[in-house]
């Protein structure tokens, strides 16, 4: 469990996920800018949510609100088989009332320490929209890396939009 408290001086505690979470996904994933950078869909289910902290190969971290255990948002690693096993990709979604406060900034964080010290991965990847400023900021700012961009990356409200590819690499001496 990780304690901190965000730019906006919030008090944050990040967690491993529970079952009863599902809810609190689930609503967080119901929220506009998350359904605008996320490839969440429009009107998803409880039942989505609650599938998705099954998965396996896959490490959540919950960030709470300390003072009342609120959840703020969510970020996971998935991590591949074989050969890919160092290799996880990386996907995170704050609630739309607590974006920009420094809560992302802390899961990220914690995931990146869990993924390489604990995981053993090398390689943390993700895709992030273009057009979000805010996103590729916070990852440039953590050490991620631009790779790439795919064209016309994934569908969203009828626009096929570009997608970055950017990583962290394991410190060599890490
Ligand atoms: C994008 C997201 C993960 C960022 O998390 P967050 O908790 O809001 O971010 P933080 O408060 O930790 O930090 C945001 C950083 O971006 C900066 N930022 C905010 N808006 C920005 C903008 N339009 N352009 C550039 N930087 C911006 C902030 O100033 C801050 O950087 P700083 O510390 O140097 O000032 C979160 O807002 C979110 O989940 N949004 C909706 C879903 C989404 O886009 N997920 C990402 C999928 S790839």
């Amino acid at each position: 469990m990780g304690e901190g408290a965000g730019a906006a001086g919030v008090d944050v505690i990040i967690r491993g996920a529970r079952r009863s979470d599902a809810l609190a996904l689930y609503e967080i994933m119901s929220k506009p800018k998350v359904i605008w950078g996320t490839t969440v869909m429009p009107c998803t289910s409880e039942l989505t949510a609650e599938k998705a902290l099954g998965e396996e190969n896959r490490h959540w971290f919950i960030a709470t609100r300390a003072r009342d255990g609120h959840v703020l948002g969510y970020l996971y690693l998935d991590w591949g088989h074989g050969r890919w096993r160092r290799i996880a990709s990386l996907v995170m979604a704050i609630h739309d009332d607590a974006a920009g406060q420094g809560v992302g900034r802390m899961l990220l964080d914690k995931a990146i320490h869990v993924g390489f010290q604990y995981l053993d991965l090398q390689r943390i990847e993700l895709e992030v929209y273009v057009d979000n400023p805010a996103a590729i900021h916070l990852y440039e700012k953590v050490g991620f890396v631009h790779e790439g961009t795919k064209r016309r990356n994934a569908i969203r409200d009828g626009v096929h939009v570009d997608g970055h590819m950017m990583a962290i690499l394991k410190p060599l001496d890490g």
